[in-house]
């Protein structure tokens, strides 16, 4: 705020009495008003205290003759704040219009008195407190609608003489209206609507003989409707709707010639509709519903021919259609919830020929007595969207004119007593987005042609006496979210196409003859139970039931046994690893602590060393003795893909060799493998079988792993489950682990610092991810990072210490021990609470080695360098560069890799507490990314 405007605001009360005349008391009046306004789309910027004259400001028009503010128009600026008594210096003000802002407060009774007010509009505010009861004798015009007044109608506004329009709706007035309204005899509009008043409406109404439009909806106004209104002859809309009016509707309705819209509905109005209503010949739109109207509709509104809408559900009247509903302009009838019986008559005959396409739109007469069939002609009615017979007695077939509906988007026949077949010209109404057809007799197919109707979202066709099968083309309708096809006869199987359908909210088919395999896939995936129930030979884990035609066998893994059906394990027969590295890591507790890492690295080495050449191929894989023997197996396993199909036919035969193998870790081996569809997936065969927890367990801890997806975590995409053999299955990274990347790629193919960089990146992305769902990955190494096409970074196999029974830091240890130099030092403090910052510590030690290009530990001629250490010890002497990865030359940013360096650094601190959390970890990279480093050289 300029200091100026500062000072005067300050000194605003007394300045504005004692002010010099020559200053223009418009802009100082506008001004101290502004001073109480929060303007935060900076609306009334040019509106600048230094200015002589207000007149140019956004929002002020003034009188060219005495060039005064005549007008203060600020409508939908996003206001808020007081309406100040600055605008009292406004002393030629004719029109406030502060409409659609935020403004709080009370109306100041001073504003309402400013003399020369003809129109004050403060509708759509926050507004609160009473009517001003003393306003400006000129006001002709009053909006204060949706605000929050309450309190009274002061019946001072009734001697506002000049008056024409007044609108009060959408507030909390209460109360009885006060007599005197007759006064206002120039009033045109009057609105109360959506208030709490009550009592009669007020007896001398008739005398403002001029009202067009009167509202009093949606209030608690009670008793007769005051015989003074007949003589409102210009009055073209009424408004009564929402109160609770009682008696007959009155006869001299038919007197008001000029009404266009006439609002009765829920009310409690009884008796017959007057006949006088066919006299209004100008009405629109007509609404009765919900009153207790009752008797037939008068004959008579026939020759209401401008009649657009016509709305009288839900009373009690009876007789047939009435057939001038075909005939004229009417586009909207709403009949429901009458007791309409449509007799001997056909009702629609009449029609035939006179009903022409831009007829009638919305056709309702769902809840009546209606019997007899469907008229045969039906789809003369070309220009139908609604059309909805439900809950009526109709009987006969479904008429195949249906088709000729081309723009209908609802059809709702349910809970009648129709039979035949659904025809198949129901897919020539193509704009169909609800078909409901349930509860009648229907039988038959249902017909494959549903497949034009490609905007439907809702087939409803359940309680009938469907037959065959599900038509696969139903995949094809991808809008679809509701479909329910339960207690038919469907049979067959489930079109497997089905998991197409990527909206599905609801898809029952329960209670039918369906058998076979439950789809596997999107939607199909977490279908409730009790959508697919009642089928008893429908297989799929939903139903709890295998499905052995499907996939009989296991996957054969082992090529030297002719077995089908078995499975022996690769490591059978062989022997393990001497040593117990969870025995070695335990002894070598105390050293990690007085160490650090480098007592990691000793262990490391006496591992390795330990380690017998014949034993070399097993060993290395892990090291452990957890493989099961094999047992029986029974004949099937339990294969459960979370989204998509899986056809392993060919995979078996791929997995069978061990070319296949893409790798080997602590907790298994991993093939590749390619389905039918040509897709290629990983497979990880679980080594630890003897340690995974029971199947429930297992399932659901898959189950959870599975609904993790990021970019940069490779997607766990199903698993199969024996009780001896357990296989996960991944989707497929092309490009090979990081640990390639880093290490055994050539020269050539050496990654440049961008995609270094991306690969830190998206590697605190995926693990920030995972913290955020609470998984420890524990097992971070650069073989357990891979590399997408794109070059992008995917952490793979976390969370897999979830399906050991419990978290055991031996089993753990030995798990990972290849990772050593990757473990943080706390895994081998017994007392010390392992949590995510493991996986900080990890991350550390990858930063460094993708910034270095070493390996975390290097193992020389007679030289141990522990990568960290080694970073550390350059930094401290100030020549850190030198540790970047030579490979790169000297094409690197300095800028962002030593900022990167030293972030590694800090996530392998050896306090636990010292490592930030990978989510600031992202915050920090993206910070040091050079801005202008998009694109790589
Ligand atoms: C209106 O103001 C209230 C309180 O000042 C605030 O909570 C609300 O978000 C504002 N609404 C709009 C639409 O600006
Ligand atoms: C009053 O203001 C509201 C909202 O700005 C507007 O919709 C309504 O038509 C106005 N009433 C009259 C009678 O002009
Ligand atoms: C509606 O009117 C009937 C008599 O016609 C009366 O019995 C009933 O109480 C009234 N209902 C209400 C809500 O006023
Ligand atoms: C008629 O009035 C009722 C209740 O006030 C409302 O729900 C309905 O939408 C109205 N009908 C039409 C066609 O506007
Ligand atoms: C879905 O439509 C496509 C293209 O129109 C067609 O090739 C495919 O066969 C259809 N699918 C089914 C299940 O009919
Ligand atoms: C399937 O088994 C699970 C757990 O055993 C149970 O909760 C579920 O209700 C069963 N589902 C069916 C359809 O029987």
């Amino acid at each position: 705020m300029p200091f100026k405007l500062f000072l005067f605001l300050l000194l605003a009360p007394v300045l504005i009495h004692s002010l010099d005349p020559v200053l223009n008391e418009d802009v100082l009046g506008l001004i101290v008003f502004k001073a109480g306004l929060e303007d935060p789309e900076g609306k009334l910027i040019s509106w600048n205290e230094d200015d002589e004259s207000p007149c140019n400001w956004l929002g002020v028009k003034c009188d060219p003759r005495t060039n005064r503010v005549s007008e203060l128009v600020l409508n939908s600026f996003s206001l808020s704040g007081h309406i100040d008594k600055g605008l009292l210096k406004l002393q030629f003000l004719q029109i406030l219009s502060l409409s659609r802002n935020n403004l709080t407060g009370t109306i100041n009774p001073d504003i309402a008195r400013i003399g020369s007010l003809r129109a004050v509009d403060l509708s759509e505010n926050n507004l609160y407190g009473s009517i001003p009861d003393d306003w400006c004798f000129s006001l002709t015009a009053v909006n204060l609608s949706s605000n929050q007044l309450s309190g009274k109608l002061p019946s001072e506004i009734w001697n506002l003489r000049g008056l024409q329009s007044l609108d009060l709706s959408d507030n909390l007035l209460y109360g009885e209206i006060p007599q005197g309204i007759e006064n206002l005899y120039g009033l045109r509009v009057i609105r109360l609507g959506k208030n709490r008043f009550s009592g009669k409406l007020p007896g001398d109404i008739g005398g403002c003989l001029h009202l067009k439009l009167v509202d009093f909806s949606e209030n608690f106004f009670s008793g007769w409707l005051p015989e003074s209104m007949q003589r409102l002859s210009s009055c073209s809309s009424l408004s009564l709707g929402g109160n609770s009016f009682s008696g007959e509707a009155p006869d001299w309705i038919g007197e008001l010639r000029n009404l266009e819209e006439l609002d009765l509905s829920a009310n409690n109005f009884s008796g017959q509709i007057p006949h006088s209503i066919g006299k209004l010949q100008l009405l629109l739109k007509l609404n009765l519903s919900m009153n207790e109207f009752a008797g037939n509709l008068p004959e008579s509104m026939a020759n209401c021919i401008n009649l657009l809408t016509v709305d009288v559900s839900h009373n009690l009247l009876v007789g047939g259609i009435p057939s001038w509903i075909f005939k004229q302009a009417v586009r909207s009838a709403s009949f429901f919830g009458n007791q309409l019986s449509e007799g001997e008559d056909p009702w629609l005959t009449s029609t035939t020929g006179a009903a022409s396409p831009g007829g009638l739109q919305v056709l309702d007469l769902s809840a009546n007595a209606l019997s007899g069939e469907l008229p045969s002609d039906i789809g003369n009615l070309g220009g139908l969207q609604v059309l909805n017979m439900s809950r009526n007695h109709l009987s006969g077939s479904i008429p195949k004119s249906i088709g000729e509906l081309k723009v209908v988007d609802i059809l709702d026949f349910s809970d009648n007593r129709l039979n035949g077949s659904i025809p198949s010209e129901i897919g020539g109404a193509i704009s169909l987005k609800e078909l409901r057809l349930q509860k009648n007799f229907l039988t038959g197919k249902i017909p494959t042609k549903i497949e034009k109707c490609s905007s439907l979202t809702s087939l409803i066709l359940s309680h009938n006496n469907l037959s065959g099968p599900i038509p696969a083309v139903i995949a094809n309708l991808t809008n679809l979210q509701y479909v329910d096809l339960s207690l038919n006869s469907l049979s067959g199987s489930l079109p497997k196409e089905l998991t197409n359908l990527s909206h599905l909210l609801c898809f029952n088919v329960s209670n039918n003859h369906l058998h076979g395999e439950l789809p596997v896939g999107g939607f199909f995936n977490t279908i409730p139970p009790l959508s697919v129930s009642g089928n008893p030979s429908l297989c799929g884990s939903v139903v709890n039931r295998t499905c052995p035609a499907v996939h009989p066998k296991p996957i054969v893994l082992n090529p030297n046994s002719s077995d089908s059906g078995g499975y022996n394990s690769r490591s059978h027969g062989h022997k393990k690893i001497l040593l117990s590295i969870s025995t070695l890591i335990a002894i070598g507790a105390a050293a990690f602590i007085a160490f650090g890492v480098i007592a990691v690295t000793v262990l490391n080495i006496r591992v390795r060393s330990s380690m017998s050449p014949s034993a070399a191929p097993l060993a290395l894989s892990g090291g452990e003795d957890f493989s099961c023997s094999p047992t029986a197996d029974p004949n099937y396993g339990k294969l459960v893909m979370f989204s998509g199909d899986a056809d392993f036919e060919a995979g078996a035969q791929a997995l069978l060799n061990k070319d296949s193998e893409l790798g080997r870790g602590g907790f298994g081996v991993v093939y590749r493998t390619v389905l039918r569809d040509g897709r290629s997936i990983a497979i990880k065969k679980l080594t630890v079988s003897s340690l995974i927890k029971s199947q429930e367990d297992f399932e659901k801890e898959v189950k959870n792993l599975g609904k993790i997806r990021h970019h940069n975590l490779v997607a766990l995409e199903g698993y199969y489950w024996t009780p001896s053999l357990q296989l996960l299955i991944y989707e497929y990274i092309s490009n090979g682990s990081l640990y390639k990347r880093l290490h055994d790629a050539p020269a050539r193919r050496c990654l440049t610092w961008r995609q270094r960089f991306n690969v830190i990146l998206g590697m605190a992305k995926g693990l920030s991810h995972l913290h955020q769902m609470d998984i420890i990955h524990y097992n971070l190494k650069s073989t357990n990072i891979l590399i997408d096409g794109s070059c992008e970074p995917k952490v793979s196999d976390f969370g897999l210490a979830r399906l050991l029974p419990m978290l055991d830091r031996c089993i753990l240890s030995s798990k990972i021990q290849s990772a050593l130099g990757y473990m943080a030092p706390e895994f081998a403090c017994q007392t010390v609470k392992i949590t995510e910052k493991c996986d900080v510590y990890g991350f550390g030690i990858l930063v460094l080695e993708v910034v270095t290009g070493k390996r975390p530990v290097e193992y020389m001629e007679d030289d141990v360098v522990v990568l960290c250490d080694m970073v550390r010890g350059a930094l401290e002497e100030g020549k850190v560069e030198e540790c970047v990865d030579e490979r790169l030359g000297s094409i690197f940013p300095a800028e962002e890799a030593i900022p990167v360096i030293k972030l590694g650094l800090v996530c392998a601190s050896q306090v636990p507490s010292n490592r930030p959390d990978m989510s600031e970890v992202v915050n920090i990279l993206e910070l040091i990314q050079c801005p202008s480093e998009g694109q790589d050289e």
